[in-house]
């Protein structure tokens, strides 16, 4: 692992291939974690949404110096197993700044969790109540209720969440088996296209608050989940996203009704994507085996199983964030089709015009931190395992304070 300041991701990304700094190979492909980038946008968040503290989902990219500078700065984390906790638990993370957000929990997970103190947990089923009850009675519960997802990239309430009638239900019952549920969580879908569906679920939460209080439960706690874009040029920007959650956490539970309301949320994408380049070598060049969409054919040494999974990971990157290593200026372009690096005939990352280019060409993957590393496999052996991390001057120099230090 390295630190070390640089102007710009390229000229990190410059530095690194011509050196090998702890890879095997020259050639090899490689991460660039730029921590700058993640302080700016936890500073970013802090100033947009006061009230609502980041746990990091360290689902999207569980890379230990970027958690590591949000739980000094503050944050939580989100995590889904005994194996994420015990990560973050080994950095020092307090017990009580974790949310066991899995709604179908390992029962070894959940008593790895109460002997180490972490208490709040989501569900969404009278079965997982009920498991909860018999292996871990005295835990935190934030009820997991669906949102209106379909939009977003990852549509998550089609798997996840009690509607409001089983809501209802399930607060009866927790009451009932004397559960201790704090609050109410969501998700609206990873990618999420529109703002309104955090006020839909803020909402249907302040109902259930109301609910909760008739059968005897005094509910303090909002989870309002992840689904802010990684990439700061998506619509709706955090801003928006922003403007629409604190307004209606002023109006469904105005500080002065819920003094002690806790609000966390649980991003992932929002600071992992743009944290991460992804720098990857040609490897293989063509001209045979084309057909009329191509006339050539290059091979670099990430694909579909090592970074880039479409329906389950992170698509192929847009090309505004794909270029070739010092710049494709004077190259012809020619309709290529770029493949990954594995005897798999369906590793095929894109078909199009590309400039030329030669075996040991660099390329950038920019903002492909999320649902990439943490998600791919190392299918015949390829796919980046070093990670180098810096802090590039341009955006600390953006900041007035000094860098973050990990
Ligand atoms: C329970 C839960 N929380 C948080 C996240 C992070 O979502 P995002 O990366 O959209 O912020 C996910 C993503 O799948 C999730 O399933």
């Amino acid at each position: 692992m390295y630190k070390m300041e640089f102007t710009t991701v390229d000229e990190a990304a410059e530095h690194f291939a011509s050196n090998l700094n702890g890879r095997k190979n020259i050639d090899d492909s490689f991460w660039i974690c730029d921590l700058a980038d993640v302080k700016n946008k936890l500073d970013r968040w802090n100033e947009l949404m006061p009230r609502v503290t980041p746990f990091y989902a360290m689902k999207s990219a569980p890379h230990l110096p970027l958690i590591k500078l949000l739980i000094d700065s503050g944050a939580g984390v989100d995590c889904a197993s005994q194996q994420e906790m015990d990560a973050v638990l080994r950095l020092g993370l307090s017990p009580d700044r974790v949310v066991y957000s899995n709604t179908a929990k390992q029962i070894s997970h959940v008593l790895h969790a109460k002997s180490h103190g972490i208490k709040l947990a989501t569900f969404d089923s009278r079965e997982e109540l009920e498991k909860m009850k018999q292996v871990f009675p005295e835990s935190e519960l934030l009820l997991r209720i669906k949102t209106d997802s379909k939009e977003s990239y990852f549509d998550l309430s089609e798997r996840f969440g009690a509607t409001i009638e089983e809501s209802f239900a399930l607060l009866e019952l927790a009451s009932h088996l004397g559960m201790n549920v704090v609050g109410i969580s969501f998700h609206v879908g990873s990618g999420c296209k529109n703002t309104s569906a955090f006020a839909t679920a803020l909402s249907d939460s302040r109902r259930l608050f109301d609910y909760a209080a008739t059968v005897g439960l005094r509910l303090k706690m909002l989870d309002i989940g992840g689904g802010f874009h990684g990439s700061m040029n998506k619509s709706p920007s955090v801003e928006k996203f922003a403007s629409v959650i604190n307004d209606s956490l002023d109006e469904l539970f105005p500080a002065i009704e819920y003094p002690d309301l806790r609000v966390i949320s649980e991003p992932g994408r929002y600071f992992a994507s743009e944290a991460f380049t992804l720098v990857s070598s040609i490897i293989g060049k063509q001209k045979t085996y084309c057909n009329e969409d191509h006339s050539v054919s290059y091979v670099t040494n990430e694909g579909v199983f090592s970074s880039f999974l479409p329906k389950i990971g992170a698509p192929v990157p847009d090309m505004e964030d794909v270029y070739i290593l010092g710049g494709d200026s004077g190259r012809k372009c020619t309709k290529a089709r770029l493949y990954g690096p594995t005897c798999a005939n369906t590793d095929v990352l894109m078909t199009r015009l590309l400039p030329d280019m030669t075996v040991g060409d660099r390329i950038l993957w920019k903002n492909t931190g999320a649902y990439t590393f943490s998600i791919g496999g190392k299918f015949n052996g390829f796919g980046a395992s070093m990670f180098y991390d810096i802090i590039t001057a341009d955006i600390a120099r953006m900041r007035s304070e000094t860098p973050p230090s990990v």
